[in-house]
């Protein structure tokens, strides 16, 4: 699978319509593809959502999401992340049980140098954790992830705000689209709200339903490890200390509610960035990721090098119900 990632990378295609057509066959082959001389946001939405189709409803509008990002122009968002952090390997929106089929990153200006975007295959990934205990626990019960989200008027340092996450100042309309997206939430007198979603930690691939790690450490409280202003943190242990609104505002959990042991957490990172490929960036390019085979993250920029990403969502699909915990049989029966 890395090769056919590393081959998928090797061959930059010309932003023609032969050239898109390759594109996805490459997105299809090998999980990744790249495209060259893309200059506007319009050309960058089109040609992403030519290879990895469009998305509906909430997601259309990035609407959930978990890093605080503005829309653009013509369907492309911020990457929403200051530039010192270091973005650990993930799949777009693993942590909502709807989630896209794949993405585009669309890089409007880079200096030479710049920091590149790392790619790692999702099937290695699974390879190196499922026949570990580990691995076994997230199959039987699957991951819970909770965030902290303040309002907008918390003195707190703040990720993101549940006005800003879900694009709204009513926090009725708030709670439905929570609920819309299948998030449970548990609203604070301070006005913030912790939001809590099961999901499964494995997805099939659809081109040839191979079960592929869709979980990583990027949306637990290791996000912040090098973010400014929350980084000095605590990670909460459980979903009542996160709901102080005084630790990192991430935490994932197993399924049924215990944390990751730290050797369970550097596994499940080690197993998604032991092996990585780098697309460095120019001006115009644009890569397309199959979000199921090919995780993304980055290390940090730390020179000044000038770097513009744009996010551009593909297809949402809905994800597979998490497992069924023998805490849930007994509240059936
Ligand atoms: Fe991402």
């Amino acid at each position: 699978m890395t090769q056919a990632l590393r081959e998928a990378l090797r061959v930059v295609h010309p932003h023609t319509l032969p050239g898109i057509r390759a594109a996805a066959a490459s997105v299809r082959r090998g999980g990744a593809a790249l495209v060259e001389n893309v200059w506007t946001a319009a050309e960058a939405s089109a040609a992403t959502h030519a290879v990895v189709g469009r998305p509906r409803g909430l997601l259309a509008g990035y609407i959930g999401g978990a890093n605080p990002r503005s829309m653009r122009t013509d369907n492309t968002f911020d990457v929403g992340a200051p530039r010192s952090a270091t973005l650990l390997q993930h799949q777009e929106l693993q942590y909502l049980n709807t989630s896209v089929r794949g993405l585009g990153l669309w890089c409007p200006r880079a200096e030479p140098g710049a920091v590149p975007t790392l790619l790692s295959s999702t099937r290695n990934a699974s390879l190196r954790v499922e026949p570990t205990d580990m691995g076994r626990r997230l199959a039987r019960e699957g991951v819970m992830y909770t965030r902290w989200l303040p309002t907008a008027t918390s003195p707190a340092p703040i990720y993101s705000t549940w006005q800003a996450t879900f694009g709204t100042d009513c926090r009725h309309t708030a709670a439905g689209i929570a609920s819309a997206l299948g998030l449970r939430c548990a609203w604070q007198s301070c006005g913030g709200v912790l939001t809590v979603a099961r999901c499964s930690a494995f997805e099939r691939d659809p081109a040839d339903g191979a079960q592929l790690l869709f979980t990583s450490m990027a949306d637990s409280a290791s996000w912040f490890d090098s973010w400014p202003g929350l980084a000095h943190l605590h990670a909460a242990h459980s979903q009542e200390e996160l709901a102080t609104g005084t630790f990192r505002p991430l935490q994932m959990f197993y399924g049924a509610g215990t944390p990751l042991s730290p050797d369970d957490a550097s596994c499940l990172t080690d197993a998604h960035q032991r092996e990585t490929l780098p697309v460095d960036w120019r001006s115009g390019l644009l890569l397309l990721i199959d979000n199921h085979r090919t995780g993304h993250g980055r290390g940090s920029c730390s020179s000044d090098l000038a770097r513009e990403l744009r996010v551009v969502l593909g297809a949402t699909f809905k994800r597979s119900p998490p497992p069924i915990l023998p805490s849930e049989v007994h509240e059936k029966n």
